[in-house]
Order: C-alpha cells, then sequence, then structure tokens
C-alpha cells in the first residue's frame, strides 16, 4: 500500500510536514480532521462542543477505515491524523494491520504549546483540547508512548518543515511517483 501516516502531539507540524512531503512524492495530501469535518457537515470544535469527544473519536475511526479503504483501492497518499487519534488502540490497530509506515513527529512540549499559541492567535485555529498549558502538558506525556509505537520518530526540533519531510523520504525509501493521479489536496 503506497501511504504515509503521520502522527504525533498537537502543534507537531503533522499538516505542514505532510503537504511538503505530498509535494516531493507527487503523492496527494490529506488531513484526516478535514474528512471527518466534511462527513458530518461540522468542525471538529462544533463536534466537541455539540456531541463530546467520545462522539468525534467515532467518526475519526470511521473516517480512518474509509480512508484506508480508498488507499486499498489503490489511491497513493500522504495523511496527517489528528493528535489523539493514533493513541486510540483501535485506531493503531488498523493501521498495523494495513501495515502502512506511521511517523510520530516530535517536538519539546513547550515548543508545541506555543506553536498552538501562535496559530490560535494568527488564524484562529480552533482546538478543542487546547486549555492550560498544564493540562496540555499532562495531556502529552500521558500519549507519549501510544505515539513512540509508530514504525519511525522524528525529533523536529530546530529543523525546516523541508528537512524533515526530506528525511522521512530517505529513513522510509520512499519513491516519488511520475504522474500524479490527484491533484491537489484531497477535497
Ligand atoms: C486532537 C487534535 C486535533 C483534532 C482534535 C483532537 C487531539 O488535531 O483532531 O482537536 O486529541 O489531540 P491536531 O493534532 O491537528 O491539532
Amino acid at each position: 500500500m503506497n501511504a504515509v501516516f503521520l502522527v504525533g502531539f498537537m502543534g507537531a507540524g503533522k499538516s505542514s510536514v505532510g503537504r511538503a512531503l505530498g509535494e516531493r512524492l507527487n503523492w496527494a495530501f490529506e488531513d484526516l480532521d478535514d474528512r471527518i469535518e466534511r462527513s458530518e457537515g461540522r468542525t471538529i470544535a462544533e463536534i466537541f462542543r455539540d456531541a463530546g469527544e467520545s462522539e468525534f473519536r467515532r467518526a475519526e475511526h470511521d473516517a480512518l477505515k474509509r480512508a484506508l479503504e480508498e488507499l486499498r483501492g489503490g489511491k497513493v497518499r500522504v495523511i496527517a491524523l489528528g493528535g489523539g487519534a493514533f493513541v486510540q488502540e483501535q485506531n493503531a490497530d488498523l493501521l498495523r494491520t494495513a501495515g502502512v509506515p506511521t511517523v510520530f513527529l516530535d517536538a519539546p512540549v513547550k515548543d508545541l504549546w506555543q506553536r498552538c499559541c501562535k496559530q490560535a492567535s494568527q488564524n484562529g485555529a480552533e482546538r478543542p483540547l487546547l486549555r492550560s498549558q498544564e493540562q496540555f502538558q499532562d495531556l502529552y506525556e500521558a500519549r507519549r508512548k501510544g505515539y513512540s509505537k509508530a514504525s519511525l520518530a522524528i525529533q523536529t526540533a530546530g529543523s525546516t518543515v523541508e528537512e524533515v519531510a526530506a528525511e522521512i523520504v530517505r529513513k522510509l525509501g520512499l519513491k516519488p511517483i511520475g504522474i500524479r493521479t490527484e491533484q491537489g489536496e484531497v477535497e
């Protein structure tokens, strides 16, 4: 199966590295949170607010299943997962069974926090689980072990998005495709 999944905490750069990786490889890029918003017809923040986190996790699991079905059908993609997706046992199991590589993007938790705060103030990025710095840190610590089950872990501190994308290509031995079958991002 031609796919790479990017996992890691909020603010780790999964979407920006995913886009850069897709461009390098000529593979389409997909953000799983966008698929969830499309299928649910509301934003992630609205799902959390109206239906709660467990309903969001259900929608996330369904979205992952559908994405994997499309990959089995021959699609070639770089897919960024939301920060909590890979630490849900049933999602990690699906990915393991599918045999797709998973890449854990990591950075010092204070950098992750600062990046999320910057995104919230600059482009109004709404993250329901971005509360206090202390809660953010505790959640990161609780999830770290789960993330480390990914096939590859990369420390992104001090590297540019392009450098991280290049490292993933090199370490996983990924090959660009000549003709792109899907244009731009998955919509
Ligand atoms: C979440 C992270 C978010 C999004 C949702 C839940 C989490 O994605 O899926 O708000 O549980 O860490 P990002 O990691 O892209 O912010």
